[in-house]
């Protein structure tokens, strides 16, 4: 692949999305092609049969490569599960000469003391995000770099995941020729995507349902402040269908897809559908308000545990711009209006926008995350692509990408 094309795996637990991508200018990336492809061999977000995982990751990279007439030798990687856990962290540094401004390196230093969490030899730090800058004492600086003082504290975000589901990941997309640029958390990936920096600002909480978990990110004044993997998702709202229809599992998901809604009372009362059944008949007559009930109870419970999550990241009064819902799951619809109820936040679906070039079918809220990957890549690699933020921040991003890449094969100390 040329410089400027890069690529991004969105490794789920329902389909895997391969995005080929061109830096079109700065600050805009051009769709050249995607593959998706079912997912095998992954289970709540995590790998659990390797083989079946790399055919399933070479045969969506395969065809994104037909679409995009490209060769992917590497990509950007979405990792997520109950594995991955959070932390904020605040680093300290004294700065050398008060009477000398703020330099990058001096930042590095702060990001770096923060980095220096005590985790367990079987966990791996995959992030380490600066909130904010503290600079003698004066909260929330933005920016650090040029300013007077002797003290510097950053606070940061770190997220961490589980060695061996890191390692596993990792060898399915090696396995499948590929080489991990970086591995990024899906639901930062996905707030990239669906997120307007507006909402970010004034406070918002992203939360992608797949498949198989639920991601949630809380952003704080444009900055994220906690972040958190759920172990359910849109297979738990199918599974239910299985059980209260007694329907195979096919015909749970189309039933799901073509007539669910998240609001039973919309549903007219009398409006009956066929769908496929265990028995000797093949098939059944429901009423469309029955799965929209068994629909209703889950995603409830699946929102409740969003909302008990978001407090622990932040005061549910700084989220003026609520909660956007992405991911396969929020196109059920009336889940916007559910999560009104269930969190008293605003609510509304978020779907990848502002894409250009072979890009129709990234528009789904199914898609957040690959394009959010591609945009997490873009926004590291812009920082040091340019010549002044190189100088001025290259400790940091190129310290983080490089623990990244390396997939963070050191951990840190306890
Ligand atoms: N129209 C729809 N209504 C309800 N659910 C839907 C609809 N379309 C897709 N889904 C559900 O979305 C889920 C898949 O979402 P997505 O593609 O985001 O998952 P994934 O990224 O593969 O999984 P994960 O991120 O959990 O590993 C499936 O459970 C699917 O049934
Ligand atoms: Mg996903």
């Amino acid at each position: 692949m040329a410089n400027t094309t890069f690529a991004a795996i969105d490794v789920g637990t329902t389909k895997i999305c391969t995005v080929v991508a061109e830096l079109a200018s700065a600050h805009e990336i051009r769709i050249l092609g995607v593959g998706v492809g079912p997912s095998q061999g992954l289970n709540r977000g995590m790998v659990d049969n390797i083989h079946a995982a790399m055919e399933a990751i070479a045969s969506s990279v395969e065809r994104a490569e037909r679409a995009s007439g490209t060769r992917i030798l590497s990509a950007h990687v979405g990792i997520k599960g109950p594995h991955v856990s959070s932390m904020n962290s605040r680093g300290i540094v004294a700065i050398a000469d008060p009477r000398q401004p703020i330099a990058a390196g001096d930042v590095g230093r702060a990001l770096e003391s923060a980095g220096i969490v005590n985790i367990p030899n079987n966990r791996e730090v995959l992030h380490v995000i600066p909130r904010f800058y503290v600079v003698d004492g004066q909260d929330h600086v933005a920016d650090a770099r040029g300013m007077f003082g002797s003290r510097l504290d950053v606070e940061t975000h770190i997220v961490t995941a589980g060695s061996s589901a890191i390692h596993n990941l990792l060898r399915c997309v090696e396995g499948a020729g590929v080489h991990v640029d970086s591995l990024i958390l899906d639901s930062l990936a996905s707030g990239q995507a669906a997120v307007n920096p507006e909402e970010l600002e004034h406070g918002v909480a992203v939360v992608d349902i797949g498949g198989g978990a639920t991601d949630l990110a809380v952003y704080l004044h444009g900055a994220v402040a906690h972040t958190a993997v759920l172990p359910v998702g849109g297979a738990q709202m199918t599974g239910d269908l299985v059980i209260a229809l007694r329907i195979p599992q096919p015909a749970a998901e189309q039933a799901k897809r073509d007539y669910g809604h998240a609001l039973p009372s919309t549903v007219d009362e009398d409006e009956t559908v066929e769908v496929d059944a265990f028995g000797s008949e093949g098939h059944k007559t429901v009423e469309r308000r029955l799965i929209a009930e068994v629909l209703q109870a889950r995603t409830e419970e699946i929102l409740e545990m969003v909302r008990a999550e978001i407090r622990r990241g932040a005061p549910e009064e700084l989220l003026a711009a609520g909660v956007v819902l992405t991911g396969g799951a929020s196109s059920l619809p009336g889940i916007d209006l559910l999560a009104e109820e269930v969190l008293q936040l605003p609510a509304r679906v978020g779907r990848p926008r502002h894409l250009a070039g072979m890009s129709d079918v990234l528009h789904e809220p199914a898609y957040s995350t690959p394009v959010g990957l591609l945009r997490w890549a873009l926004r590291e690699q812009e920082i040091m692509l340019r010549p002044a933020a190189r100088q001025q921040r290259g400790g940091v991003v190129r310290g983080l990408a490089r623990k990244v890449a390396q997939v963070v094969r050191a951990v840190l100390p306890q």
